[in-house]
């Protein structure tokens, strides 16, 4: 299914005296709510982040996606960044509130328009979309009909997939479903700090069976409605490892493996959902239906993985350590290179020569105020990434390319705009961007340099 790309010859820098395969995809990665602002332009409907946001607590500073880095109407100047640093690809999400604002009723042609100006200028600059169709900005009015812990929503984004598949499809390669449907069910759902802010443990099992049956409806709605297009989705998975070689830490770090890196993965490649977790989760599985696995397995033509970092993992019943003290980002990530290895290896394990992408990898660091363009932790950390991505090809994985996280900085979830993850630096006074250093070493390895 694949459509062959074609790029211009380029030299690429060797990171550390190796090389990454000439028709490696090098991207950057951005998702709606994160970037675009313009929450009311051109009959955009309410999603649930918008009324997450503006609940008084939620994020930090009261901070909004309102205006966010403004990309609705700079994505022309953003296109060109992106041109300058030299990435092959853009990886961003569609707002389903903008293309069917209620989430299952009438279809906004102005919204659509958006991302086919968007899709347009991009192939104008060489630079290929993929598209995510779901980065958790769901429409209102489908929460207010129970959420993603009811059926409906994933029927109804069956049908927003086919929509967009329809209109966009003809430009746009690669489509990914969902992304990193364990956050959107245990962060949004099960403990409540992401919209819609519930915390209601056995809604979060409901609702992430339905985002893996919304990523299957979906993945049959696009190949009916555009048949040459590659599917896959996004996961996110961290090496969960023991914090001691204590039995309980272990068992607690192969549940914890289970909870987040098997339960979303394994349905996805026809193995079904983890038995022994799913007994301690105490999930009685009524949400599914006869057919819905095999709908859940539906064949993929990519898999997207998200890593940031390890998870060391402590069981509950014994006392608490304190901190290991490693390498952290500001987020309080350890600094882990070798952890990417380790999850494109396990997600390989159950994938095979299925190709993969690293859809998401990045750091946040304080700004410097100085020079909001310096970042020589980002870079370092980018640098060692790269090197575990290269070990990666090395050891014969299907790595194609790779997406760092995130083009601008932006609306960092409910942190707000308090941690920076771009390769270009946003003022949110001004909108002003700004090359970092990181972009200028992306920029390096992706095509031998900025002039
Ligand atoms: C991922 C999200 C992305 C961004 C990064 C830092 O979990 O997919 O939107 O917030 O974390």
């Amino acid at each position: 299914m694949s459509r062959p790309t074609v790029r211009p010859e380029r030299v690429q820098e060797p990171v550390g005296g190796r090389r990454f395969p000439a028709a490696f995809v090098w991207g950057a990665a951005t998702a709606s709510y994160q970037v675009e602002g313009a929450v009311k332009a051109d009959g955009r409907g309410e999603s649930i982040w918008d009324r997450f946001a503006h609940t008084p607590g939620r994020v930090w500073n009261g901070d909004t996606g309102d205006v966010a880095c403004d990309h609705y109407h700079r994505f022309r100047e953003d296109v060109a960044l992106m041109a300058e640093i030299g990435l092959d690809a853009y990886r961003f999400s569609i707002a389903w509130p903008r293309v069917v604002p209620d989430g299952s009723g009438e279809v906004n042609q102005a919204g659509l328009d958006f991302y086919d100006r968007l899709v347009d200028e991009l192939l104008a600059n060489g630079i290929e979309p993929y598209a995510t169709l779901y980065h958790w900005d769901l429409p209102h009015a489908l929460e207010d009909a129970g959420g993603w812990p009811v059926r409906a929503t994933a029927e109804a984004f069956a049908r927003y997939a086919e929509v967009v598949a329809a209109r966009l499809g003809d430009r746009v390669g690669h489509f990914a479903t969902i992304n990193e449907p364990y956050v959107v069910a245990e962060l949004g759902y099960g403990i409540g700090t992401h919209a819609p802010g519930r915390v209601e443990p056995e809604a979060a099992l409901a609702a992430a069976h339905h985002l893996l049956l919304a990523h299957g409806l979906a993945t049959e709605a696009i190949r009916t409605s555009a048949p040459s297009v590659e599917v896959g989705i996004v996961l996110n998975f961290h090496p969960k490892h023991p914090a001691t070689a204590h039995m309980l830490d272990q068992e607690a770090a192969i549940l914890a493996h289970d909870r987040l890196n098997r339960w979303y993965l394994d349905p996805i490649v026809g193995r079904g959902y983890p038995e022994e977790a799913v007994c301690e989760a105490g999930w009685r599985r009524d949400e599914v239906r006869e057919g819905d696995l095999d709908l859940i397995a539906s064949p993929l033509d990519f898999l997207g993985v998200n890593y940031y970092c390890r998870h060391l993992v402590r069981s509950p019943l014994l006392p608490p350590l304190a901190p290991a003290g490693g390498e952290e980002t500001e987020m309080g990530w350890e600094v882990y290179p070798p952890g990417l290895v380790e999850v494109l290896e396990f997600a390989s394990s159950r994938t095979g020569n299925l190709p993969l992408y690293v859809t998401e990898n990045g750091a946040a660091y304080p700004l410097d105020t100085a020079d909001p363009t310096s970042d020589p932790e980002r870079v370092s950390y980018f640098e060692r990434h790269f090197e575990a991505a290269l070990t990666a090809i090395e050891r014969g994985l299907p790595l194609r390319g790779y997406f760092v996280w995130s083009l601008l900085d932006n609306f960092e979830w409910p942190h707000g705009y308090s941690y920076r993850f771009g390769i270009v630096h946003v003022d949110f006074d001004t909108l002003e961007r700004r090359i970092r250093d990181s972009g200028r070493f992306v920029s390096r390895v992706a095509r031998g340099g900025l002039p």
